[in-house]
């Protein structure tokens, strides 16, 4: 059942949101974990979304600015790749804003935005349905990593995933791969995949990404506490806990962390959870590759991949893997 009635004759929104039953289990789950740990998609509520884009902006956050010049420079050959008439799906939409840079090269039979933030989305997609007149956009609340693809019904068209902003890097590699080659099963032999993967590069650039001098990004981490007190009657504090991110070299991926200032007893779901001064609740990876590393996994996963697009300074880079 749809949210709300649609506002446009060219937009869709179709309602898939897991119930709160599965995230509150999801939650304590990671909680009672030796090293307990969140689901980074709970940054991504209304306040979450916002602090997101924020961050995006931010000096010191290269990749989104980065890739976004990759996609301006390269729409005309991407879009070669990715063939007239397809249907775009881009799980994790947010905005939508990086699609707008393609859709007049692609020219796409329909845009299929992602996302578990509801209102975010429903908003994006009235937003992009008016400046694209032409579009047919159907809007999906859910969790993309949920079974969501099995009880929708898309539009008929070559099936090509845009998934941009190095959301992948939130994956374990084989995590990763097993979700790409969930895709190729689902797009089809025919289909493909467009994706933005952030690369190594010196630490210092790394950690001051992620650990901003306005502080963004830990009022970003900090909010999460918000989405598990709302989410699964908890009553964090956020003034008992600090933001930490570091890079971790050997396992080649940003670690987000919150640590908490005091030994101190959370409530959760009518549980107790205990943290030591200096206990660290893990939040986030952000996984960085080399191009030889992605190239592999993509070919674990059974793509081909057929063309990089990288910047100048080798910060970022945009593939497309065609499931052949
Ligand atoms: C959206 C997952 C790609 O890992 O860089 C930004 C999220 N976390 N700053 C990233 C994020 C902290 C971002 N991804």
């Amino acid at each position: 059942m749809p949210a709300a009635a649609p506002k446009l004759d060219n937009v869709v929104f179709e309602d898939q949101q897991p119930d709160h039953s599965e995230s509150r289990a999801e939650l304590l789950a990671g909680l009672q974990l030796p090293q307990k740990k969140i689901n980074p998609k709970y940054f991504y509520d209304a306040r979450g979304s916002e602090l997101f884009e924020q961050i995006t902006e931010l000096r010191e956050y290269y990749p989104t600015r980065t890739e976004i010049g990759i996609l301006k420079r390269h729409a005309n050959d991407i879009a070669r790749h990715c063939d007239r008439d397809c249907v775009l799906i881009e799980p994790g939409s947010g905005s939508s804003e990086k699609v707008r840079l393609l859709l007049d090269a692609i020219r796409p039979a329909a845009y299929v935005p992602v996302d578990i933030s509801a209102d975010f989305l429903q908003e994006s997609a009235l937003k992009l349905g008016r400046e694209f007149p032409w579009l047919r956009v159907h809007a999906i609340c859910a969790d993309f990593a949920d079974q969501w693809q099995a009880r929708t019904d898309l539009p008929e068209g070559r099936r090509v995933v845009f998934y941009p902003g190095s959301t992948i890097g939130n994956m374990e590699p084989p995590e990763a791969t097993a979700f790409l080659s969930g895709l190729r099963e689902w797009i089809g032999s025919d289909g493909g995949v467009l994706v933005g993967v952030d690369l190594h590069k010196s630490e210092k650039i790394l950690n001051a990404a992620y650990n901003d001098a306005q502080g963004v990004t830990a009022e970003f981490n900090l909010n999460i506490l918000n989405s598990v007190n709302r989410l699964a009657d908890a009553d964090f504090r956020h003034r008992n806990f600090s933001h930490r991110a570091f890079y971790n070299r050997d396992l080649k991926r940003i670690e987000m962390h919150l640590v908490s200032k005091e030994s101190q007893t959370v409530r959760v779901n009518g549980s107790s959870i205990r943290f030591d001064k200096g206990e660290t609740l893990h939040t986030e990876n952000s996984y960085k590759y080399s191009l030889q590393d992605f190239t592999d996994l993509s070919q674990a996963a059974g793509f081909t991949l057929q063309k990089s697009w990288l910047d100048e300074k080798n910060l970022f880079s945009v593939h497309y893997l065609s499931a052949a």
